[in-house]
């Protein structure tokens, strides 16, 4: 049997990658301007973590998890996100003894076991970012704006919604009206509805049938029912928002998969993804640290998705350049390619991206190496040109070329050329 990836797990290829690299460095260098630390976490966790974070209730916990009992019997699941196992290590090394205020990112892979289709994958990757130990609405407003800055760096245009879900003191008031609200439809509603209507009420409000969505138009909205702590947070962050130049709407019906959230959600939406409209979404968790036996520290985040940004970038400003090299060198001969050889070593050593084989095929072949490459340069190196001491460099993009003598010193020889390339 041939064997192949998993279904919903996707190689990323030489190709893809240098996409993904641009992610993922726009995004360190925007998360390290906002005063964020890299921290790395286990991909595999106790399943308990992530039932008492998440939430029994939703879907992740109920049928997304990969779980497995382990050798010793203990129940283990990979990650489905990053919130819980990075709350699980601050906790564990109490890490706010160290600085009152934590801001952290974590990159890498997240399994959920969906159904797989454009955007959605069951290994996915995401970009998860945390603030613990600060309930300042300035800072919901300054994580968005992180997240905007990002995507706008990387040239994509999203839209920016977001919502209040209120706090334990406000939302059973809505809870209740929106029960009221659904048990009038009962038997009118979708299966799942039927049923988080009475398991996870606030979940129906996502539902994709348009037939449920159209009876929802008319359902209580949470932003009613806010007491008036929720009330004037949610007004200073719009208000932070506002300061910034940052264009946000509101959505009442945003309630998020997770059953953590308190206060602040937010989602950036696209509709170029198809049904996979949100390239990112987080928002406020002010009791999620103490509801895992952490201190009483309120925090907010959020995670962005790779594979859409990746969608996203390709779809609005078009596929990478290939990886590309600043110099082939197209050696012809034993003793050229041995000079090559060195000369290669050399430049790379100076920080030049330098490409070459050494079968010594013939110098079209290697020139259209260099070609698919897209090198910057070839340098044309045969015994002929080894004797006379001078090689032929070639412009690649203008198509142009001039002779470059060798000289004695390798490593004088390849500074020189290190700053004739750097000259152009
Ligand atoms: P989430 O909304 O479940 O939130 O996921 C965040 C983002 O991950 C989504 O907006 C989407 O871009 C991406 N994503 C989720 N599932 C998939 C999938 N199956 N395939 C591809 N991409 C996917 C969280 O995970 C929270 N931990 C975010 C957060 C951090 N909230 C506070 N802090």
């Amino acid at each position: 049997m041939k064997i192949q990836a998993l279904k919903g797990f996707k190689d990323i290829l030489p190709a893809e990658s240098g996409v993904w690299q641009r992610i993922e460095q726009t995004a360190r260098d925007v998360f390290h301007r906002f005063g964020f630390a890299e921290i790395r976490v286990p991909i595999l966790e106790k399943t308990d973590l992530f039932v008492r974070s998440i939430g029994e209730a939703t879907d992740i916990v109920e049928k997304e998890m990969y779980t497995f009992i382990d050798r010793n019997g203990v129940s283990l699941s990979l990650r489905p996100e990053g919130t819980a196992p990075v709350l699980r290590a601050f906790i564990e090394h109490s890490l706010h003894t160290l600085q009152p205020v934590q801001r952290l990112y974590t990159i890498g892979p997240m399994f959920r076991h969906e159904r797989p289709q454009k955007g959605r994958l069951r290994q996915f990757h995401q970009l998860s970012v945390e603030v613990l130990g600060a309930d300042h609405p300035r800072l919901d407003a300054e994580v968005m704006a992180m997240a905007w800055m990002l995507l706008t760096e990387l040239g994509l245009t999203v839209r920016l919604e977001i919502n209040s879900l209120g706090c334990p003191a406000c939302r059973p008031d809505f809870k209740a009206a929106l029960e009221n609200f659904l048990a009038d439809r009962a038997g009118s509603l979708c299966e799942d509805c039927e049923r988080r209507r009475l398991t996870n009420p606030l979940r129906v409000l996502d539902c994709k049938s348009s037939h449920c969505r159209a009876q929802y138009q008319t359902a209580p909205a949470i932003t009613d029912y806010l007491c008036p702590g929720c009330a004037d947070h949610f007004a200073a962050v719009e208000q932070g928002l506002d300061l910034l130049g940052i264009p946000a709407t509101r959505n009442k019906f945003m309630v998020r998969g997770l059953d953590y959230y308190t206060r602040t959600t937010f989602e950036l939406v696209t509709d170029q993804l198809g049904a996979q409209s949100a390239v990112g979404a987080g928002g406020r968790y002010d009791g999620l640290v103490a509801q895992l036996d952490g201190p009483k520290l309120p925090g907010i985040g959020f995670g962005m998705g790779m594979e859409r940004l990746a969608l996203l970038l390709t779809e609005q400003v078009g596929a990478s350049a290939p990886a590309g090299a600043d110099l082939y060198i197209a050696a012809l001969g034993p003793a050229a390619l041995e000079r090559g050889f060195q000369m290669a070593h050399v430049l790379r050593g100076q920080g030049v991206r330098v490409s070459m084989e050494h079968d010594g095929k013939s110098l079209k072949s290697q020139m259209k190496q260099a070609g698919r490459l897209a090198a910057r340069y070839a340098l044309i190196l045969g015994d002929e040109e080894l004797a006379s001491g001078q090689a032929v460099l070639r412009n690649m993009g203008a198509g142009t070329q001039d002779s470059l003598a060798l000289g004695d010193n390798l490593h004088d020889w390849a500074a020189g050329l290190v700053a004739r390339i750097a000259e152009s």
